[in-house]
Formats: structure tokens, sequence, C-alpha cells
């Protein structure tokens, strides 16, 4: 495992980068670059020079202490918001111009009173903003996801209904159900128990190499097997860091 830093920067970087990289073991193009990526809300500097690449087919994990920025990392991998200094690429490209990204969000994003059932959610894995029919490959890409993140037995059942632990697992499913070449997950894991959470690690690992993983987890240790880089964000600040 070597240290990554594009710029020559890495934790102790002159412009002030507050993170490192450790790992690097898949070779092949970079489905994701920061170079140099500075944000702020308003006058709340949260990353500054941040550089680290993810490469095609890596699992890789996003860590630091609670508002070292990890959301805000994948929030501008989803082009949801832009950076103020420096520049994204995903697969060589604009984080718009890109293909979608696979996304399992820290917060469910859905009301819990949203009459929905499960399988229906993860069906909204495959829609686009264009209308088409739901094809055959599409129910199949739906089932398969249902299968692998083991919800078939609640897969009829009201999303309402569902316990925390239960919800991420679907949200997980919604995502893989879209085969995104990048999926990003915001800590997954919230809410499970702990063999749920080392089952979803176990169908992360059978994606690996299809699909590029970038994981915000609290729970480094369980996937450390899986993992071939971590990045660091706010890392002076890690020996701490921890939950609040
Ligand atoms: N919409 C926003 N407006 C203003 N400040 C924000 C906003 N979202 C996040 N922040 C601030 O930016 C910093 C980074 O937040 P972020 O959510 O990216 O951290 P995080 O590493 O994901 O933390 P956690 O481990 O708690 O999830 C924090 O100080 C947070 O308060
Ligand atoms: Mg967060």
């Amino acid at each position: 495992m070597t240290g990554i830093a594009p710029d020559g920067g890495g934790d102790q970087d002159a412009g002030g980068g507050q993170y490192a990289v450790t790992g690097g073991a898949v070779t092949g193009d970079p489905a994701i670059r920061f170079d140099r990526v500075s944000f702020s809300y308003g006058s709340v500097s949260v990353l500054e020079r941040v550089s680290f690449e993810v490469r095609r087919g890596e699992f890789a994990a996003l860590a630091g202490p609670n508002g070292s920025g990890k959301t805000t990392a994948l929030r501008l991998i989803l082009a949801l918001e832009e950076p103020d200094a420096g520049s994204i690429a995903l697969f060589g490209v604009s984080p718009r111009a890109a293909e979608p990204v696979g996304y399992v969000p820290q917060q469910a994003v859905l009301d819990k009173a949203f009459p929905i059932r499960v399988r229906e959610v993860v069906r909204m894995g495959r829609l686009r903003r264009w209308s088409r029919a739901f094809t055959a490959e599409d129910r199949a890409a739906v089932e398969d996801a249902i299968t692998q993140t083991e919800i078939g037995g609640i897969a009829d059942r009201p999303y309402a209904g569902l316990s925390g632990g239960q919800r991420r697992r679907v949200l997980v499913a919604r995502a893989l159900a879209a085969r995104p070449p990048l999926l990003v997950l915001d800590e997954p894991a919230a809410n499970m128990d702990l063999e749920s959470e080392e089952r979803l690690y176990l169908t992360l690992g059978r994606l690996k190499e299809r699909s590029t993983i970038l994981i915000v987890t609290h729970g480094m240790d369980h996937i450390l097997n899986l993992t071939d880089r971590i990045i660091t964000l706010g890392a002076e600040h890690a020996e701490h860091g921890g939950r609040a």
C-alpha cells in the first residue's frame, strides 16, 4: 500500500489540505479524481485543496471525524455542489457530464409516510428522467438487487413499516438496481445490526471490480479486507475524532 497524492501534497500539503490517502492496489483509469478541490458553505471552509484518486474497480473508504466533509465530498461527486477551486473528474469527465452515480444517502430522503412498497422503492433505481417502458432488463436488475441485499422476504411490505436497518438495505438495493459504474454510499450500515452490516459488506465485496465503490463508514475494521484505498479527511483531527 502506497500513499497517493497527485500534486505531491498528501496530509502535509503546503496548501493546507487536511487529508491523507493510503493504499491504491488496482490499476486502471481513475474513476474519481479530486485535484486540489476546495469547498466552503459560505464562510465555513469544509475542504481545502483535497486531492485523491480512486481507480476503476477499486473499493475505497472515505473516513474522517464528524463534520470533516465526507458527505460534502460525495455531494460534489454527485454534482449537487460545485467546487470553489480545483477540479473533479469522474471517468475523465466532469461530474455533470458523467454517467449517473449510484447513491445511498446518509439520511433517507424518502418520506417514511410515503405509501410505497419495498419493491417499488427498488424500481425507482431504474427510473430515468425521460419516460420509457419498464423492460425485462429493468425487472431483472430489480430482482437481482433484491436478492443481493436479501430483502426478498420484505419486498411486498410497505416501506413505511420497516425498521431503520431494513430501510437502509432497501436504499442500497435501489442504488444497486441502477447497476451504476460508480456507487457511493454514505454510512450505509447506520442502524444495522452487526450481522446485517457484515452481510452488506459481503454484497458490496461481490460488486468489487465490476463497479467502483466509495463508502463512508465508521466501521472501518469490518471492511479493511475489502478496501483498496482509504481517504481520510480532516486527518489532523482524526486521532481525536470519532463519533460525537
Ligand atoms: N448545507 C450546509 N450549510 C452549511 N454548512 C453545512 C451544510 N452541510 C454541511 N455543513 C457543514 O460542513 C461541514 C462538513 O459537513 P459534512 O456533512 O460534509 O461532514 P461529514 O464528514 O459528512 O460529517 P458526519 O460524520 O457527521 O456525517 C460541517 O461543519 C457541517 O456543519
Ligand atoms: Mg456525513
